[in-house]
């Protein structure tokens, strides 16, 4: 698929011309030479462009071949577009009709000429299939539309058959017309048949076939139908099936086609009965085949297979008798008396076959006025646009057939394509003028062989084939072939194109038998044998044989043979065939065509046979079209066109032409040095005289693509990325203008709040000695709070710490009851986290401040001095009691001794060099003295009235608080502490007394003064 694309934008590129060739043939610059158009076609044909214009004319070579062109993109890729500005396609064609139709609402109409088996068929199908698929269709159009597709299998099950040439040869000529309403849809259409070639019901050359629908009954019919036709499934059986001996073809499946033909006809709109009817004549064909005869015992001539004639009668409806009476005898009308004679054996087999051929030929047309009928446009929605809908009309007859021996179908078919190549170039010289006065050029007129002589001598009045053949028919006596073509000879003789046996000298001679005559028609010359052609020409059909058919019951027969034609005397008209060429002509006249033609290249396998092209471009008449076409100008463009595909080539006119456009094309060819003779300039049109102008204008602009292609890429990306740079810049603005304004409005929103809370503040500080209210509740509130939050922030670290911020009036009461609450939780958890030992210590040291505090000296740096167990170790890990070294003073002489003091839970002692030397019990200790000043005395005053016991005891020691307290608290009562100021008086002995005398000085001295008294001078720590 790819690959065919890129072939498409190769071609329409013109550069790969040496490869593809060129896709229109005016653009040939040998155009005169025909191995150059051969040689063309043949390129295109290898990579497989079957299509290439002459002008207006489609050449279209026959592929045999799917090459997967018709598909609905291809068919969308072709509407609408300018016909040269793409590829060469049938579907280009078609558009531009249909096109012209509308824009024009002229009727159109597409000729499409080729010989046997070149395709002209399929094409004709595919243009249909585009109208189809392309115009505009409503739901009730669409039924006509398929209707029109199904009209297709119908005709060709009954028209065509297998030929040597084709497995689907058409057998008789058909004009389609398409209606199409204002609006450009299909409303209607309309099928004019020509000349069925009817001789095929009887007889068909080796290798051939006869119409499909015979076999396609046989093979695909139900068996109970076929059993209801008497009919076998067995082709061989029927002697109309086995002439061709070639009953079945690989490339034709009868029984698929019969179900598609069956549904075809139930969508065209047959009726049951009608299909009977129809099915029923199809095998009375068959029947009629069957019918022998015989010599009777009286030596007549009569039917010998009786089981066919009951057949017949049933199926054709007629009485059996009567039928059998007919095909044996037949009718004269002599001196104005009717009479019966009885026919020979060759006449009845002759009537035999005149009566299938006649039955056949009738029902056809049946059908096709059938057909017509389904088609024909019957809405009432539309009978008001009747008067402006337009038609196109599609014409496909067989093609120019030569074979070995030709007949009269032969003779007419191709007088036919005569006629049709006549127009074919009337039609292109006829365009090449309207156009060149149209653009106002002097048209020069050109040379051209004009076929005119060829056709006068067949249709020319009196003097004409046609004519001559006409009245040897009519003529009284007993006209013959030979008499014909003596006749012939007679009149026609020394016509440059008509050749007789009699008539040729003895070089050509040999090339035409007795019974022959040559036409030298413009394809070619093809020999015609007079045999048969009086008999053709006539109505061979006995009237008793027609009156039998005209009396059946049959509806569909009573339909093709009217009763009045029996009744009626007049000898009927000869010359059938006459309406085919008039009808074609003035059709086709009165239409705008369109051409096309196709070539068939290939013979057996799908080779380009170059012989069998050469043959089909000079009978097509191709090179005679392109000579005419070529005549003036090799190619022609709008200005507009011209301009738009060149103007790059051009400083002046790139990018943009300003002016007119003519004016824009002539600065453009003076540019490219184009000289006068090369060119015209018409009024809408620039005409280029020789291709290779052209040529070197194209290979300008290739080389000047490169340079285009950048320019555009360029300018596109700027413009791309500009567009996105200025998206997102835009976008950047819009993101952050709704930033900037969230962010501000948020900030406003918090200064109007603290604007508000200030405010409020400040009337609620000036009313804050008021009682509460609305004026000053916030600021109340906010003391109230900010005083709780500093608590709860900041509360009081330890016990210690006696701070208490100050509280806000109204907070007074709750401030006191806070910080007693506060002080308990704090002692309760200073006291939960207390270490016995540490209690104890506190204990002590309550003990030492009960007693000390504010008296001694030495308190308060006592304070920060542990108490410890003992100062002495030895003793206290011994004993568990206190001991510390301390100086005794004896009572008299107060001589220093040094002593151990030891405190046990009961008593104190005093030891010396581990010698008890005085116990105390607590419970005799009266009280202790000591002195405010920091000095380290004491005096425990023990009763001396007991002699045993020493009396007090004057001691001296270094940690005096702790000892003190240690005694106390192990005596377990309050022993009486008492503080002297300056003196200490002690008991001796019976009633003497000593005194200490403390004072204070720079420094602990302690001396014996003049008065007997102990003199301690202590230094003042706290002043
Ligand atoms: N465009 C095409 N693509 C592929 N195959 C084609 C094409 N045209 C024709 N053929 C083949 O060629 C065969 C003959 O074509 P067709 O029946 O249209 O010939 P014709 O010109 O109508 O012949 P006749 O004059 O005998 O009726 C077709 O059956 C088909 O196989
Ligand atoms: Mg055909």
């Amino acid at each position: 698929k790819r690959y065919r694309e890129v072939h498409l934008v190769m071609e329409s590129t013109l550069t790969a011309r040496d490869r593809v060739g060129v896709q229109d043939f005016v653009l040939l610059e040998n155009y005169t030479s025909e191995a150059a158009f051969i040689e063309n076609l043949r390129r295109r044909f290898g990579e497989n462009l079957i299509y290439t214009y002459i002008g207006s004319v489609l050449v279209s070579v026959n592929p045999n071949k799917d090459l997967e062109i018709y598909s609905k993109a291809h068919m969308e890729r072709y509407r609408g577009v300018s016909f040269y500005e793409i590829s060469p396609h049938i579907y280009a064609v078609s558009d531009n009709t249909y096109r012209a139709m509308r824009t024009e609402r002229r009727d159109q109409c597409i000729l499409i000429s080729g010989e046997s088996g070149a395709g002209k068929t399929e094409v004709s199908k595919k243009i249909l299939q585009y109208y189809a698929t392309t115009c505009p269709v409503t739901d009730h159009l669409s039924t006509l539309r398929d209707r029109l597709l199904q009209s297709n299998p119908v005709l060709e099950a009954f028209g065509n058959a297998k030929t040597l040439r084709n497995d689907n040869s058409s057998r008789f000529g058909k004009y389609m017309d398409v209606q199409f309403d204002f609006r450009g849809a299909p409303i209607g259409g309309h099928i004019l048949n020509y000349l069925l070639e009817k001789s095929r019901v009887v007889h068909q050359n080796h290798g051939e076939r006869n119409f499909h629908i015979f076999y396609q009954l046989l093979e695909g019919g139900e068996q109970d139908l076929l059993s209801k036709l008497g009919l076998e499934r067995n082709a061989q059986k029927y002697q109309y099936l086995v002439k061709g001996c070639c009953p079945r073809v690989s490339s034709i499946n009868d029984k698929n086609d019969w179900r598609t033909v069956r549904k075809a006809l139930t969508v065209i709109g047959f009726h049951e009965d009608e299909v009977e009817d129809l099915l029923n004549i199809i095998a009375s064909v068959l029947h009629l085949g069957n019918t022998q005869f015989g010599e009777g015992k009286n030596g007549e001539n009569q039917i010998t297979t009786e089981p066919q004639l009951k057949y017949l009668s049933k199926l054709l409806g007629v009485d059996g008798a009567a039928l059998r009476e007919a095909l044996t005898h037949k009718k004269i009308t002599a001196k104005g008396e009717e009479m019966i004679s009885p026919l020979s054996f060759e006449q009845a087999v002759a009537a035999r076959d005149a009566l299938a051929k006649a039955v056949y030929g009738r029902t056809f047309t049946w059908l096709v006025v059938k057909i017509n009928q389904s088609l024909a446009f019957k809405d009432d929605v539309y009978n008001s646009s009747k008067g402006s809908s337009s038609v196109i009309g599609l014409l496909d007859i067989y093609g120019f057939e030569v074979f070995q021996h030709n007949s009269f179908e032969q003779f007419c078919i191709n007088y036919c394509n005569e006629k049709l190549q006549q127009l074919f170039i009337e039609l292109t010289l006829k365009s090449e003028q309207e156009e060149y006065e149209a653009e106002g050029i002097t048209w020069e007129p050109v040379k051209y062989f004009d076929n005119k002589i060829i056709c006068d001598l067949v249709e020319g009045k009196h003097k004409g084939l046609i004519s001559i053949l006409d009245e040897e028919c009519l003529r009284p006596g007993e006209p013959s072939d030979i008499s014909f073509l003596e006749k012939l000879e007679d009149t026609l003789g020394g016509h440059a194109h008509f050749v007789t046996h009699k008539l040729s000298n003895g070089k050509t001679r040999k090339a035409v038998s007795r019974e022959e005559f040559k036409l030298i028609h413009y394809a070619g010359e093809v020999n015609y044998s007079v045999n048969g052609f009086l008999d053709k020409n006539k109505d061979l059909l006995y009237r008793n044989l027609k009156e039998v058919i005209c009396q059946s019951n049959c509806q569909v027969l009573s339909q093709c043979f009217h009763r009045e034609e029996v009744t009626d005397q007049k000898r009927p008209e000869t010359v059938r065939y006459t309406h085919t060429h008039t009808h074609t002509h003035t059709h086709t006249h009165s239409l705008i065509c369109h051409l096309s033609v196709i070539i068939h290249p290939v013979k057996s396998i799908r080779r380009f046979d170059e012989a069998l092209v050469r043959h089909q471009v000079k009978y097509l008449g191709l090179m005679e079209n392109l000579r005419v076409r070529r005549a003036g100008f090799a190619y022609r463009r709008h200005y507009e066109t011209f301009l738009q595909r060149y103007k790059s080539l051009c400083p002046r006119t790139w990018p943009n032409w300003q002016g007119r456009l003519a004016d824009g094309v002539a600065t453009l060819v003076q540019h490219l040095g184009y000289k006068p003779e090369e060119y015209k300039l018409g009024k809408t049109k620039i005409f280029i005289r020789f291709p290779k102008t052209l040529f070197s204008t194209e290979d300008s602009l290739e080389a000047r693509r490169p340079a285009l292609v950048l320019t555009l890429q360029t300018s596109w990306r700027g413009y791309r990325e500009r567009a996105k740079y200025l998206r997102i810049r835009q976008a950047v603005i819009v993101i952050q203008s709704a930033w900037r304004g969230m962010i501000s409005r948020q900030k406003a929103r918090r200064r109007r709040h603290a604007v508000d809370i200030i405010r409020k503040f400040i009337k609620g500080f000036i009313y804050r000695h008021y009682e509460r209210c609305p004026e000053n509740e916030y600021f109340l509130d906010h003391q109230r709070f900010s005083f709780l939050m500093m608590l709860f922030r900041n509360p009081p670290k330890s016990v210690l710490d006696k701070s208490w911020p100050i509280p806000p009036p109204c907070l007074t009461e709750a401030s006191e009851h806070l910080c007693r609450l506060c002080m308990r939780n704090m002692m309760r958890a200073y006291c939960r986290r207390i270490q016995p030992e540490w209690k104890k210590q506190m204990e002590q040291k309550v003990v030492a401040s009960q007693i000390f505090k504010d008296q001694k000296d030495s308190y308060p740096q006592s304070v920060p001095k542990l108490f410890v167990a003992s100062r002495l170790s030895r003793v206290h890990s011994l004993t568990q009691c206190y001991g510390i070294a301390v100086t005794k003073y004896d009572r008299r002489g107060y001589k220093a001794r040094p002593r151990q003091l030891l405190l046990t839970s009961s008593f104190a002692m005093l030891v010396a060099e581990a010698k008890l030397k005085q116990r105390i019990d607590y419970a005799t200790l009266r009280s202790i003295s000591v002195s405010s000043l920091s000095d380290g005395f004491m005096v425990l005053h023990v009763p001396s009235e007991d002699n045993k016991q020493k009396s007090d005891v004057v001691l001296q020691c270094d940690h005096l608080i702790e000892v003190v307290t240690k005694l106390a608290t192990m005596a377990d009562k309050k022993i009486k502490v008492n503080m002297s100021q300056d003196s200490i008086t002690f008991a001796v002995a019976r009633g003497k007394e000593g005194v200490i005398d403390f004072t204070s000085g720079p420094e602990l001295k302690v001396a014996k003064c003049k008065k007997g008294h102990l003199l301690v001078t202590a230094p003042k720590l706290n002043p």
